[in-house]
């Protein structure tokens, strides 16, 4: 593997890497900067929820600009950004064809209410249901909404409707967000253990993690162990989820990630879905495919179900819709599900669902993958990542573990013995990496990473679907020297 860092100039990465701009300031400059933030810090710290996910953080991080891969503090340092929003972001920052679909609008219809119509809802929702009849040959309608828990709780209430169940199932580590009702259906307690009681609470079946098998199997020769475990539960009463004499389920939907996200990128084994989606159909369960993080290319393919050989019943999207631009989320359900008939008027609604905003953004979002060739970049670009990883997997043994599909990578991160999970070596790097004190190319950078996983051990990548393959480079040097120093300050 070659990666040349010190070879190349900083005015020649500037050409190879799209929105990346050195700039030098001034020690006194530098320290106005930091001042300024630290009286800001001050306000913060009283005056700003800390329920939010800013404090994860040792020190919150201020940023001021972003372009491309890249975002810049006060200081003017960039930060190669390898988890691009959580994966809404798929297009790059400040990307200038979206950027002016929005500007637009702003100047065209910037609001008008949703019990109106307007040109690019109707557009978006046609691109967005033509893109699954082509995948999945189905028909089918799309119902928008503003966050991803938001369309996650429209997706509920379908499945309530349709089949009287409240109950669910979903799967261990899997996450769906963090509203009441989305909680309910997310693997982590943690989420609801304030919370009182969840009476509605999904039955969290274990996904297949093939590194850290939950059965303690070996892939190679499990024989699909833990999809037979799923259908050993239809057996018979006792296990509570049937009843073989109606031929009934306790269970309306099965909610899924193809790829788990928060849960470290998990990639299952070929052929897992369409085993779990025959078991589910034949007992009148339905599949519901929560796309919204590994959407739209993230995987490789516009939807990662794409990937299973089987359909979802309703899908579920938000985050890279527009580019995470004005926010939008939707459903789309099949015909027998969604039709004016079964799914009135009013039957979920936000004020701000079906935005003008968002639905002009993400028409250029759609359009921004018809026109691209992302079903053959990512995965191309996905492989040359996945082997740099690898690259650093041989150099550091506490990388466990190295999976992805198309850009979305996984790094395991563990102790000296590359199974054991090691939570303070990832955030050591997480923070590490917001410190922004590496150096490329004699440069001061930073470098925004990701941490997931059960053990919160796994630096989940999702760059952008742009990168090129120098700032992949550059990503795998970084990435080193993070592991390098990391390393060091823990004593490992
Ligand atoms: C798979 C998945 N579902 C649902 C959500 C919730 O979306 P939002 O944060 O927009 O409410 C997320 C967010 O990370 C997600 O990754």
């Amino acid at each position: 593997m070659t990666t040349k860092t010190e070879a190349v100039s900083p005015e020649q990465l500037e050409k190879e890497c799209p929105g990346l701009k050195f700039t030098d300031i001034s020690a006194a400059e530098a320290a106005q900067v930091k001042k300024d933030e630290e009286d800001l810090l001050k306000v913060e710290a009283k005056v700003c929820s800390h329920g939010d996910t800013v404090h994860y953080a040792e020190r919150p991080t201020f940023f001021e600009n972003c372009k491309g891969s890249f975002l810049y503090d006060g200081e003017k340092t960039p930060f190669l950004d390898l988890q691009m929003w959580y994966s809404a972001v798929n297009l790059g920052y400040a990307n200038e064809k979206i950027n002016n679909a929005l500007k637009d609008q702003i100047d065209k219809l910037p609001q008008l209410a949703c019990q109106y119509l307007h040109k690019e809802k109707v557009h978006l929702a046609e691109k967005l249901v033509n893109s699954i009849k082509r995948s999945f040959g189905k028909e089918g309608r799309i119902h928008f909404n503003v966050g991803g828990a938001q369309a996650v709780e429209d997706a509920l209430k379908l499945v309530r409707k349709t089949t009287g169940k409240s109950r669910m199932l979903a799967f261990e580590g899997g996450y769906h967000g963090r509203t009441l009702a989305a909680s309910s259906i997310t693997s982590s307690y943690r989420y609801r253990e304030a919370y009182g009681e969840f009476g509605d609470r999904a039955e969290f079946v274990p996904f297949p993690y093939c590194f850290r098998c939950p059965y303690g199997k070996k892939v190679e020769s499990c024989g699909n162990y833990c999809i037979e475990q799923i259908e050993r539960k239809f057996d018979h009463e006792y296990t509570s989820w049937w009843n073989p004499k109606t031929k009934k389920s306790e269970f309306g939907a099965f909610f899924i990630e193809v790829v788990q996200g928060t849960g470290g990128y998990i990639v299952p084994p070929k052929g897992y879905f369409e085993k779990l989606a025959k078991i589910c159909r034949e007992r009148g369960i339905m599949i519901v495919d929560d796309e919204i993080q590994m959407g739209f290319y993230r995987t490789g393919k516009l939807w990662a179900m794409e990937h299973t050989g089987t359909h979802a019943d309703v899908m579920v999207f938000g985050k890279a819709l527009t580019n995470g631009l004005n926010p939008l989320s939707a459903i789309w359900a099949g015909e027998e599900l969604i039709s004016p008939d079964k799914f009135g008027p009013g039957s979920t609604h936000s004020t701000f669902s079906s935005n003008s905003l968002g639905t002009a953004t993400g028409l250029a979002v759609m359009k921004a993958f018809e026109e691209g060739d992302y079903a053959t970049s990512v995965p191309e670009k996905g492989k040359y990542f996945l082997n740099l990883l690898k690259d650093l997997q041989k150099k550091h043994k506490e990388i466990g573990d190295v999976d992805g599909l198309g850009l979305a990578l996984r790094m395991e991160m563990c102790e000296a013995d590359a199974y054991t999970p090691s939570r303070r070596l990832a955030d050591m790097m997480f923070q590490k990496g917001l410190d922004g004190e590496l150096s490329y190319a004699g440069k001061k950078m930073g470098l925004i990473l990701d941490i997931g996983g059960y053990y919160k051990n796994v630096i989940t990548l999702a760059p952008s679907l742009d990168i090129t393959y120098r700032e992949m480079d550059m990503a795998h040097d970084l990435l080193d020297q993070l592991l390098t120093l990391a390393k060091k300050e823990l004593g490992m």
